[in-house]
This record gives C-alpha cells, sequence and structure tokens, in this order.
C-alpha cells in the first residue's frame, strides 16, 4: 500500500471537470466525513453532482448502526445499477463508512457494480484507490484503520458554507455496549491532536463559521498530548476570535468529568445544550447493555450539570426492547425520561446486529412489543420536546442567524438548544448572533421577533 501522500500519479492525470455524487447515511460523524471526501476531490477536478446519474463517481457514505441503515445501501445500489449500466463504463461506484468496514466481501460478492470499498478510517487514501480502480478496472478494497495516519492526512483548512460546521476531534469506541457495532466498525478510541483541531477551527471561522460542534462517537472522550481533557479543549477554541459558540457531540455518561461539567458553568461560548444517552433506566437493562453505569449515576450527573449551568436543554438516546426488557424495566425508562424532561431524544427499537454480543442473548423481545413500547415512549418524549419550546414563548434569547427563511424578509437562525427559530431580519444579520424574542412555536421550529 502506498502512502497516502502518493497522488502523483493523479496530479500528472487530472481528472479534470468530473463530478461527484455523495449520499450520507447515519451519524454527524458521517456528514462530516462527506464533507471531507469532497474536499479531497475537489483538487482532482471534481464539482458536487446532485443527482447519481450526473456523477462520474458515486459514493455511498453508510451506516450500519441498524439493520435497516444497511439495508438502505443494498436497495440503493440495486436502483444505482440500470444508471450505471446507461453510463456505459463512465462511472465509478464507491461504498465507503461503516457498511463498508463491516461487511466489505460482502458487498463486493453481491455487488458487483461496486468498484471501490474503503473504510471509515482509509477515505483519506480516495484519489488513489480512484486512479486505482480506473487505471486497472478492477475493484478495490481499503478498510485499514490508521485513524491517526487519516488525521495527519487530512489538510487542516477547510472550505465552509454556511455559518455552522462539524469538526471531528475523535473517532472510535472502546466501551463496547453489547447492542453496537461502532466499536467493529471505527475502531479503537483515538484522539485527534489539538494544535490540528484548533488550526481547522480556525480555519473555519476565517471562512465565516460562528458555530463549531466537535464530533466523537464518544466526543467526552477526548484526551490532549498533555493529558487535557474535553473541557480544556473548549476553553482553548473560545479564545478564536470570531468563534461565537462551541458543541460537542456525543458523549457518554462515563466520560463526563468534572472539569467538563464547569465548563458549561464558566465558559460562555459553549451552548447550554447536552446529548448525554441513557438508553435505558433500568439497572439490570444497563449492566446487560454493558454500559457502565447505573440509572442513580446518571440522575447524579444531571443534576451536576443543571447545577453548573440551570437553562441547560439535554437531549438523550434511548433503545427499547433490548433482550431481557420486562415491562418494569420499561416501566423505569419511561419513569427516568419524564423525570429529566428532555428538550429533545432519539429512540430506537432494538436492532440484532450480527457479530454483537447482544444478538445471540437470550429473551429477545417479541416485534410488537418494541413497536407498543416505542410509541409510548415517543409519546412521552414528544411531550416534553414539546413543554420545553412552549417554556421559551415570551423569551429573549441569543440567535445565530443563519441563511434566508422561506418568506420574503424572514431569516432562519439557530438558538443556543440547536432548534430553528425563523424571525423577520435584515440579510445582513446572517453570521451574527442577536437577541430575539420567542413568539411561538411551530412544528419544527419557534418563531420570533428580533429584540
Ligand atoms: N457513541 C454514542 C452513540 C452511537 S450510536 C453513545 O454511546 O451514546 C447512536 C445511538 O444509536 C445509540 O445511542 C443508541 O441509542 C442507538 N443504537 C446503537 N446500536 C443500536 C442497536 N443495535 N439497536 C438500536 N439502536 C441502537
Ligand atoms: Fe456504541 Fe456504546 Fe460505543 Fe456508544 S459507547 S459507540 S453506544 S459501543
Ligand atoms: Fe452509523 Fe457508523 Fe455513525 S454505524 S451511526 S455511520 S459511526
Amino acid at each position: 500500500m502506498s502512502r497516502p501522500d502518493d497522488k502523483s500519479s493523479l496530479k500528472t492525470d487530472p481528472l479534470t471537470e468530473k463530478k461527484v455524487f455523495i449520499k450520507t447515511y447515519g451519524c454527524q460523524m458521517n456528514v462530516y466525513d462527506s464533507q471531507r471526501m469532497a474536499d479531497l476531490l475537489a483538487p482532482l477536478g471534481f464539482g458536487v453532482a446532485d443527482e447519481a446519474q450526473d456523477a462520474d463517481l458515486v459514493i455511498f457514505n453508510t451506516c450500519h448502526i441498524r439493520e435497516k441503515a444497511a439495508e438502505k445501501l443494498y436497495s440503493d445500489l440495486g436502483r444505482l445499477r440500470p444508471v450505471k449500466e446507461a453510463a456505459a463504463g463512465k462511472m465509478t461506484v464507491a461504498v465507503a463508512g461503516c457498511v463498508a468496514q463491516a461487511e466489505g466481501a460482502e458487498i463486493s460478492a453481491r455487488m458487483p457494480l461496486v468498484d471501490i470499498i474503503v473504510g471509515p478510517q482509509a477515505y483519506h487514501r480516495l484519489p488513489e484507490l480512484i486512479a486505482r480502480s480506473v487505471r486497472e478496472k478492477g475493484e478495490t478494497l481499503d478498510t485499514d484503520f490508521a485513524v491517526d495516519e487519516k488525521f495527519d492526512a487530512l489538510a487542516e483548512t477547510r472550505r465552509a458554507e454556511g455559518v455552522a460546521a462539524f469538526v471531528t476531534i475523535q473517532e472510535g469506541c472502546d466501551k463496547f455496549c453489547t447492542f453496537c457495532v461502532v466499536p467493529y466498525t471505527r475502531g479503537q478510541e483515538v484522539a485527534r491532536r489539538a494544535a490540528a483541531i484548533e488550526k481547522e477551527a480556525c480555519s473555519l471561522v476565517e471562512n465565516g463559521v460562528r458555530e463549531i460542534t466537535l464530533l466523537g462517537q464518544n466526543v467526552n472522550a477526548w484526551r490532549g498530548e498533555d493529558g487535557e481533557g474535553l473541557g480544556a479543549l473548549c476553553r482553548r477554541l473560545a479564545k478564536i476570535e470570531g468563534l461565537e459558540r462551541i458543541r460537542f457531540t456525543t458523549s457518554h455518561p462515563r466520560d463526563m468529568d468534572e472539569d467538563l461539567i464547569a465548563a458549561f458553568a464558566n465558559e460562555e461560548k459553549l451552548m447550554p445544550y447536552l446529548h448525554l444517552p441513557v438508553q435505558s433506566g433500568s439497572d439490570k437493562i444497563l449492566a446487560a447493555m454493558n454500559r457502565g453505569h447505573t440509572a442513580d449515576h446518571y440522575r447524579t450527573l444531571i443534576a451536576m450539570i443543571r447545577a453548573a449551568r440551570p437553562d441547560i436543554a439535554l437531549s438523550g438516546d434511548f433503545i427499547v426492547g433490548f433482550p431481557g426488557e420486562t415491562e418494569e424495566d420499561f416501566q423505569a425508562t419511561l419513569g427516568l425520561a419524564e423525570e429529566i424532561g428532555y428538550a429533545s431524544a432519539y429512540s430506537f427499537k432494538y436492532s440484532r446486529r450480527p457479530g454483537t454480543p447482544g444478538a445471540v442473548m437470550a429473551r429477545q423481545v417479541a416485534e410488537e412489543e418494541k413497536d407498543s413500547r416505542l410509541e409510548s415512549l415517543q409519546k412521552l418524549l414528544r411531550e416534553s420536546r414539546e413543554r420545553f419550546c412552549e417554556s421559551l414563548v415570551g423569551r429573549e434569547i441569543p440567535v445565530l442567524f443563519e441563511k434566508a427563511g422561506r418568506r420574503d424578509g424572514q431569516l432562519i437562525g439557530r438558538t443556543p438548544y440547536l432548534q430553528s427559530l425563523h424571525a423577520f431580519a435584515p440579510a445582513s444579520m446572517i453570521g451574527s448572533v442577536r437577541p430575539a424574542r420567542v413568539t411561538a412555536v411551530t412544528p419544527n421550529a419557534l418563531a420570533g421577533e428580533l429584540a
């Protein structure tokens, strides 16, 4: 395998005026990775296509987290087959992301139209893989684990489109929850160097970004070379002039340390919003999931975080129907969710993932039972979200204006609590944070007026 910086074959043979279409499935990390792939391909002459049929290169950046997510890839590939045939040899098809990592061999056996299979830790070598695939007309597969190398290979300057951007600071997971594929698809926890993160953040801010979300599968497991944690990193980034807001996601309760909690109290740029998944409210199920904490530990953390930042909006993830979950366990989940009062939350039916310990556990829960539990939980979470939104009506909050709204003269902005808010405001306010009074709650956003 040649080194990632060996792009000489492409430089002397530029693939000019080509188009790439990237479809992204899954989490925000995949959204970030897709942007980085587009950044990597731009110097090779690839513009972005809006439709697969207009593209010379089609990339599916895939997700393996639940069965449905993985199945989507196969149906999308099936639909692409006639399009690729019509392109008569002019289209290259790549599968990237977590399905590529987990099922590379199966994809290549089942789907001969796929030319390139590239795992989430190897996509910095895409230029080289494309050149090889075009040259040799054969399939190329690269699912090496070398996150360090990838982080080093990615340019620290970024193009930015808009006022908010993601920056990956950590990848992988060593927690091995018994339901989850991430430790297998993304590998071990690896932290990116603070200096590289800072450079990327600075370059985004120079390009107009005002809000940065730091990403990691276990973002609060991030550690700098000198042992500093995420709280220290947030403080360091907060010094960047022009950067107005910092967020991070996804955190694990086990890695919520005191310093990070303190950052919510004393770092103004850190937004009062925290996504802290709990999965279940039953200690028995939490233990079976290997989450490494109890429901009470989670309650204590939330109390500490609320003490540090009383207006914090909380978000979470839940799984219903994990093997062995009884009605009583499920009631404990409902109770915890009600008690915490989430501003937003995601909930899923347990999906049996091959290769994970949960998949072979006894007492799998029937599908109909999962359906009905999910419905009750989602009702509770929806009401909780509505209550949170209603509580903001009449209040004045800082809004980062982002882009033009649907109606003339209207802008769409972002609240501190990760909601959209629309208000009549001059276009010159795009990119700035202004106080707005919330006037109403609409189905997917808030309505407001400049204060
Ligand atoms: N690293 C993050 C979450 C990564 S996956 C964390 O630990 O919180 C995002 C969410 O998908 C998880 O929080 C979980 O709620 C859900 N999830 C993961 N595996 C799942 C499975 N097999 N079935 C259903 N939901 C799952
Ligand atoms: Fe998956 Fe658990 Fe790791 Fe989150 S902490 S990525 S749920 S194994
Ligand atoms: Fe999916 Fe991989 Fe993200 S499995 S949720 S794309 S880490």
